[in-house]
């Protein structure tokens, strides 16, 4: 089969080979892959920054395609079924636990840049019909987090959710609040952006490039009250005003560490507030089939900024990593 390998760290080091095909064993499917999604992790991979890589290796976690070919015993997909592989195919359920998330699509196992790929029935997700594979591509790591981040509040109809920037797990988050009844303020570096965001639903804009202190403005927006739930998928640069725009009570949900991981805050806004700051990484199979038939139930699409072809990788890799270019998410077709 083809496949394009990662030969070492670096955003432009990708090279087209010929690989043996894989075989499914028992248990396994055979999925002819269409399309891989980038996220942020697949360039701290390819940068180096996030540890677990053999290279060389098949990168990019996210993809989909369609099942070839059912090993021995596979009763729960059928041949002809439009996947999507979850990104740590030992999660099935419940928490997380050091076992369940040592295999990672993209890292320590073959990813999504190949012909196909070989992997346990149990960690497929079937697509809804209304999207297409590069849509369906998205989902593993993006929409999973996003649904977590919603969930993880308890956000209904009345809650206020705060969303920073435009990325891929910040544009699924607003689709999922919006599909929950809440209201949402969006907070992006661009006017052109937000305007993109008002047409997914956001009820308030905020650009933080003309407004810096951002949280000031969620809190008027509020009455004073703050947010039930800010994403925070940015990082240091703006982890304490995002505890500064949660309500007492509020969450906030930490996963971003686009603009670095190392922040000092004042406590008294955690305790003061009973905030709940929490954690997560990604979610399990469960959890992805749960936000699967959310965007299902809600004809959800989920926003592909651009598609390129497979020998476009560094491109898009490049594309990526510029920061903010993108609305959404960029997948590679094949
Ligand atoms: N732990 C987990 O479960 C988990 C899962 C998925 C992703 N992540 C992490 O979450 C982060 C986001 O991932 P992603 O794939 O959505 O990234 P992405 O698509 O690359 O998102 C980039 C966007 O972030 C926004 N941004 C950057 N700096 C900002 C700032 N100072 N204030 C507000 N917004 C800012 C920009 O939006 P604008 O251009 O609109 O300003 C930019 O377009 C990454 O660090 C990723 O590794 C964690």
């Amino acid at each position: 089969m083809y496949a394009i390998q990662l030969v070492e760290p670096s955003l432009t080091a990708f090279r087209r080979v010929s690989l043996p095909d894989p075989q499914p064993g028992p248990g396994d499917v055979l999925i002819r892959l269409r399309a891989a999604a980038l996220n942020f992790i697949d360039v701290a991979v390819a940068t180096g920054s996030f540890p677990g890589a053999t290279l060389p290796m098949v990168p990019v976690a996210d993809g989909a395609g369609e099942i070839v070919a059912l090993g021995a015993d596979v009763e729960s997909v059928a041949l002809g079924d439009r996947v999507v592989p979850h990104f740590m195919p030992d999660w099935l359920d419940g928490p997380m636990r050091p076992e369940r998330i040592a295999a990672m699509r993209g890292i320590t196992h073959p990813g999504s840049l190949s012909e196909y790929v070989a992997v346990p029935a149990k960690s497929v997700v079937r697509l809804p019909e209304h999207l297409d594979l590069a849509q369906g591509a998205t989902l593993p790591i993006a929409a999973t987090t996003a649904w977590n981040a919603v969930r993880s509040a308890s956000v209904r109809p009345g809650s206020t959710v705060v969303i920073l920037g435009t990325g891929g797990v910040s544009l699924f988050a607003l689709q999922f609040a919006k599909a929950s009844g809440a209201t949402v303020i969006l907070v992006s570096s661009s006017d052109e952006k937000l305007e993109r965001g008002r047409a997914l639903g956001a009820d308030h804009l905020v650009n933080y490039r003309a407004v810096p202190d951002w949280d000031k403005a969620v809190l008027e927006i509020t009455h004073g009250r703050g947010a039930d739930l800010v994403v925070e998928t940015v990082g240091d640069a703006t982890f304490e005003r995002s505890l500064n725009a949660a309500a007492m009570g509020g969450t906030v949900f930490t996963v971003g560490f686009l603009s670095g991981a190392t922040t000092s805050v004042n406590l008294f806004s955690i305790i003061g507030k009973a905030l709940r700051v929490v954690g997560n990484s990604t979610g399990s199979v469960a959890d992805l089939a749960e936000a699967v038939r959310a965007i299902e139930a809600n004809g959800i699409v989920p926003v592909v900024d651009r598609r390129f072809v497979i020998g476009e990788t560094a491109a898009a890799y490049a594309e990526l990593a510029a920061g903010s270019r993108h609305f959404g998410k960029l997948v590679i077709e094949h």
